[in-house]
């Protein structure tokens, strides 16, 4: 088996990689969220050789990613990030913003904000539909969602978890630990306070149950006090270890392979790769299959390295095209997010602890002996989902682009300090991050030149459509009539961080404009269509179109929501790109700003 695949390499291939090449029965790329799960998987069949390449080190030698409270400071720019950067954004007053992605076993995982959400089953079902494969409408999701989670109680006991979460809908029986807050935070109550007494933010206790809506409790990735990681469930000791699983570290893939034709398809079945930086080239065979789940960013920079992607862009850059797929790196989606701050009363807030090393040093040491304290925690314990109301102007007039009634167009993440780096010197705050989540904008991932080892060009598009504009100015000010709400009166002084000179729409626009930023959850560059269908980078079973061998297992095959905007009622099938200028558009309201939050 192994010298037949030998054989069908090209000749030339051959001579190159006689004494260089290792063959395995998967040769897995990247070894964050989806790929350590593959790993863990495959390797269950003890007949199968899996070989995983991951680019970072090992989330071993990175102990304080164990410490949920400090996410934050995880990236961007450290020993765990990619250091990528965006080009220009347009949406965002030409700025160039970090991009942080996960780099090291673990992937984003190991630096990730740990909120555990399954999203709606609008957008499973919508899976379903855009792949014509009903193996990923919500409902057959259940079991992998079970399989998955093993919901576990917080630091602080388990006596709490009914009232936060519906734990009919969780698992007890999976391999990620998930839980609620362990560490009340001096807020919780006004938050919920507040939410009653608005009734706009209504309470749901739960979810993840397909209906995200509404304001509740956080669930996150922790095990007891600590981060719950890809690197320290799927890949923890015990499988770690497995005999026939080989984990190379510090192995970058530049491009995967083509080893021959079958069935008329090229086959990719060998891995070019190099070890650390300046080191020389690798190369790894896949007698099954190479898997690529090098995420967001690295999959479509490794697909267009290879030659797989838009035939005339790859040419232009000196790259030979071997099969023509255009969409490879297209309709990057992110999710924009602004941290919009209150400066507050008491001084319970963690901003002490965001900026004074000596706060951080007692509460570390605090959290390392007694697993105690609001390290348990993450950013925020609370998460509202909502919607804009069906009779706002930007409905009306353009259609809606969340994928259905018990999905959201925007989020808010509430915490007890202003979750900004660096934190300010001085003040106590509260912040709320508003979040769009169902973006109409789209970016790209491409290739800066043909060396497969450059930095891509990174356009996640934020807020590039007038339409996610004014859906994050509603977010911001649904913000504010959150905080208005008379449960925060002797604890909220006023805005702050900026948003104290805002005081008419045009100042909105300038202030998101200058404040947004990525809340790190791109889509999209590889995504998934119908078995046949031209559109698109992967089949429903995720095999690359077109190709033999080869498979991309990541957030890359998510395809977001398309949004077609209409024009007098009419579907003008373009994106946001045709709605009028921001000054123009519907939903304006400067007399709020004058009036104030009610
Ligand atoms: C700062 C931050 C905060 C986030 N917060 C949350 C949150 O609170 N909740 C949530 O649900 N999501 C959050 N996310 C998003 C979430 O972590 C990602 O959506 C998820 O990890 C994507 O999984 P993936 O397998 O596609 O990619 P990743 O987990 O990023 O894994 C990709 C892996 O491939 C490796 N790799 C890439 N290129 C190569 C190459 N050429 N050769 C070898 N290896 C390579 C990387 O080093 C990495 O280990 C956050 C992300 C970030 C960065
Ligand atoms: C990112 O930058 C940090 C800080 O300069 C550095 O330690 C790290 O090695 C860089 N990451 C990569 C992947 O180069
Ligand atoms: C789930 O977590 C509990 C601890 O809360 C642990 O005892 C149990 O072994 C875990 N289950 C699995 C399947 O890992
Ligand atoms: C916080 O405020 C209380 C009074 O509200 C005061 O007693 C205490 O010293 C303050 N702590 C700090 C660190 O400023
Ligand atoms: C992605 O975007 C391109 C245009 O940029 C479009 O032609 C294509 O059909 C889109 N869809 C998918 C699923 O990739
Ligand atoms: C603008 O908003 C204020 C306060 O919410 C409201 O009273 C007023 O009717 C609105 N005006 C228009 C034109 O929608």
């Amino acid at each position: 088996m192994r010298f037949s695949l030998l054989l069908s390499l090209t000749s030339l291939l051959s001579q190159t990689l006689a004494s260089t090449t290792d063959e395995f029965d998967f040769v897995i790329i990247g070894g964050g969220n989806a790929g350590a799960v593959l790993a863990n998987r495959l390797t269950e069949n003890p007949d199968y050789k899996v070989l995983l390449l991951e680019a970072g080190p090992s989330d071993l030698d990175f102990p304080v990613t164990d410490i949920p409270f400090i996410s934050p400071s995880l990236t961007p720019f450290t020993a765990l990030d990619w250091n990528y950067t965006t080009v220009p954004q347009p949406g965002l007053a030409g700025r160039s913003i970090p991009f942080p992605r996960g780099h090291g076993l673990g992937g984003s995982s190991l630096v990730n904000y740990l909120i555990y959400t399954r999203g709606s089953k609008d957008d499973f079902d919508r899976y379903a539909e855009v792949s014509d494969d009903p193996g990923w409408s919500w409902d057959s999701m259940q079991h992998y969602f079970y399989k998955n989670e093993n919901f576990t109680s917080p630091v602080e006991g388990a006596d709490v978890l009914d009232r936060k979460v519906d734990v009919e809908i969780h698992s007890m029986t999976g391999m990620m630990p998930v839980s609620v807050s362990g560490s009340a935070t001096p807020i919780d109550k006004r938050i919920l306070n507040a939410a009653a007494e608005l009734g706009e933010f209504k309470f749901t206790r739960e979810m993840n149950g397909g209906d995200v809506l509404g304001l509740g409790w956080i669930q996150l990735t922790t095990d007891g006090p600590k981060r719950s990681s890809v690197a320290s469930t799927y890949l923890g000791p015990k499988y770690r270890q497995r005999p026939n699983l080989q984990i190379i570290f510090g192995a970058q893939v530049s491009r995967v392979m083509q080893t021959g034709t079958e069935n008329e398809e090229p086959a990719f079945r060998c891995v070019e790769y190099r070890l650390r930086l300046g080191g020389s080239l690798r190369y790894a065979a896949a007698s099954k299959e190479v898997i690529s789940s090098a995420g967001t960013i690295g999959t479509p920079q490794i697909l267009l390295n290879s030659g797989i992607g838009d035939s005339k862009t790859l040419t232009e850059l000196g790259i030979e095209p071997l099969v023509h797929l255009p969409d490879v790196g297209e309709n990057l989606s992110d999710h924009p997010g602004v941290v919009n701050g209150w400066l507050v009363h008491p001084n319970t807030t963690y901003d002490d602890f965001a900026r004074d090393p000596v706060t951080q040093a007692e509460e570390i040491s605090k959290w390392a002996e007694t697993g105690k304290g609001f390290l348990v925690n993450t950013i925020s314990s609370h998460i509202a989902f909502m919607r804009l109301p069906d009779d706002n102007p930007l409905i009306t007039t353009y259609g809606d682009s969340a994928a259905g009634p018990k999905s959201a167009h925007y989020e808010f993440l509430i915490s007890n300090w202003l979750t900004v780096a660096p934190s300010p010197e001085t003040g106590h705050y509260l912040g709320i991050g508003t979040l769009v989540v169902s973006p109409t904008s789209r970016g790209s991932v491409k290739l800066r030149s043909a060396d497969p080892f450059a930095m891509p060009l990174i356009d996640p598009a934020l807020l590039k459509t007038p339409y996610d504009h004014a859906v994050m100015c509603e977010a911001i000010k649904a913000a504010q009539r959150f905080v208005s709400a008379s449960a925060w009166s002797d604890h909220v002084i006023g805005p702050a961080n900026g948003l104290e000179h805002v005081h008419s729409d045009e100042d909105l626009d300038k202030y998101v404009a200058e404040n947004a930023k990525t809340i790190f959850h791109p889509v999209g560059t590889a995504s998934m269509s119908k078995r046949g269908e031209k559109t698109g980078v992967v089949d429903p079973d995720l095999k690359v179109k077109g190709v033999a061998g080869l498979r991309v297992v990541d957030a890359s095959v998510l395809r977001a929501q398309e949004h077609f905007f209409l024009e007098n009622g009419v579907d003008t099938s373009k994106r946001g790109d045709v709605t009028p200028r921001w000054s123009e558009r519907p939903g304006k309201n400067n007399s709020w700003w004058r009036s104030g939050p009610e």
